[in-house]
């Protein structure tokens, strides 16, 4: 089954008798469950209005580089990092050969450039425009840099010719679009994955928390699944939608999470820790809310039990991936702090994000991080925490193949 549920689509229309389908590609990539936002070369609006796919994607549509009105709202920069998949359809020659050349002369050029998501191509050309070997070329060159190329299909074309360049189906469009999120590198296995953070109740209102949004853990998730993994979702509270294809179970402390991880990583072959746990929780819970009669008071916190740790010391244990949330002094503290945690709690990897920051780490949409295994350690440089968990998926998904426990 095609999803593109929780997948930002942004669509570039480039000018030629093709744009009139867009309308449809739009609708497409909404069945599926993308939101679309498009973005329209100044050719594109004398084949198709901007007010029609406005009204079908249901978001502002962009044409010009240079509108100060469209910046205030939501800059080329930010429209190029919004973006999970930018899906030019139609695709000219003309279009292509700026792509190929790495020009930024408007708005959907600078775009392309400044985006760091995936980007797929459906090109509209006169047959004898695409058999031209600077099109082949420029075709030949986009495929070498992983941009995919979808079509074009074969048959009369609107000028009257006869042959290839006529642009596929928009219903083909929308799932080979869904098609690329699908990698397949965790088919047939079951991954438990915590996210958010715990609440430690002090009385029935008030508790001890953090500032864990969840964003990290279920991005995750939804990577996970677009892996081909069943995957369970193990949440603290957030204000999150569940991911589509995972199974969520929502719990509130410690101790829920504590009791939901052992019981459904009985069977997994996969356990990722990113919650947030908290490490103490109120040794009493007060059963009424605590008056505010003195000027101190003082709450003894107890250890809870440590979720990762006791997943790892499983006798058939999954394969044990725990995050490490530091604030460390210098550069190489990350590293040896991360390294301090796989070894005690007895991990395969560690995931280490420096957190001192408010642009990456907790609450934010992007993140950084470290990745330690026994004998080696990789940076993954600031990204996305969408993009950043289908690299580290597939990071895990190569680890798991070769360490054979799982396939
Ligand atoms: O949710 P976001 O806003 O997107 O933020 C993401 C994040 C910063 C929360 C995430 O990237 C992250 O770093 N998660 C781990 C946070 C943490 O608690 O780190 P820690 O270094 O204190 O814990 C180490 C590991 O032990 C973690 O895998 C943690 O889940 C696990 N742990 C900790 C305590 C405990 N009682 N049980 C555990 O399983």
């Amino acid at each position: 089954m095609y999803s593109l549920a929780n997948k930002r689509v942004l669509l570039g229309v480039s000018g030629g008798i093709a744009a009139y389908k867009s309308a449809e590609v739009v609708r497409r990539l909404q069945d599926l469950g993308a939101t679309v936002r498009v973005v329209m070369t100044a050719a594109a609006t004398d084949f198709i209005t901007p007010l029609t796919l406005q009204a079908l994607s249901g978001n502002p549509v962009h044409t010009k580089l240079l509108d100060t009105k469209a910046e205030a709202a939501m800059g080329h920069i930010e429209l190029a990092k919004w973006a999970d998949v930018i899906l030019i359809a139609p695709i000219s020659a003309n279009f292509m050969a700026k792509l190929a050349s790495g020009e930024a002369s408007d708005l959907l050029s600078t775009l392309c450039l400044a985006s760091r998501s995936l980007l797929a191509v459906a090109p509209a050309m006169n047959q004898g425009m695409w058999k031209n070997p600077s099109t082949q070329k420029n075709i030949g060159y986009l495929r070498s840099r992983g941009i995919h190329i979808f079509g074009p299909a074969e048959g009369s074309q609107a000028c009257g010719d006869t042959g290839p360049g006529r642009m596929i189906e928009p219903k083909d469009i929308a799932e080979l679009t869904a098609d690329l999120f699908e990698t397949g590198s965790l088919a047939g296995i079951k991954v438990v994955i915590t996210a958010g953070p715990t609440r430690e109740a002090i009385d029935p209102v008030r508790y001890i928390s953090n500032n864990s949004s969840g964003k990290m853990g279920y991005a995750l998730a939804e990577a996970a699944s677009e892996a081909g993994a069943e995957t369970i979702l193990i949440s603290g509270p957030v204000n999150l939608k569940p991911p589509s294809r995972a199974k969520t179970v929502y719990v509130t402390s410690a101790r829920e999470m504590h009791i939901a991880a052992l019981e459904e990583a009985v069977d997994c072959q996969l356990f990722i820790a990113c919650a947030a746990v908290a490490d103490y929780r109120p040794v009493n819970q007060s059963e009424q809310k605590i008056k505010k009669s003195k000027d101190e008071i003082t709450i003894n916190l107890i250890k809870n039990p440590d979720i990762v740790a006791d997943i790892a010391a499983l006798t058939n244990r999954p394969f044990t991936v725990g995050f490490a949330a530091e604030t460390p002094q210098t550069k190489d503290c990350l590293e040896i702090y991360a390294r301090e945690k796989l070894e005690r709690k007895n991990l395969d990897l560690v995931i280490a994000n420096d957190v001192s920051g408010r642009t990456m780490g907790f609450d934010s949409d992007d993140n950084a991080v470290l990745v330690v295994e026994t004998s080696s350690s990789e940076a993954i440089p600031k990204t996305s925490k969408t993009i950043l968990s289908r690299q580290l998926i597939a990071k895990i998904a190569q680890m798991l193949k070769i360490t054979n426990k799982t396939l």
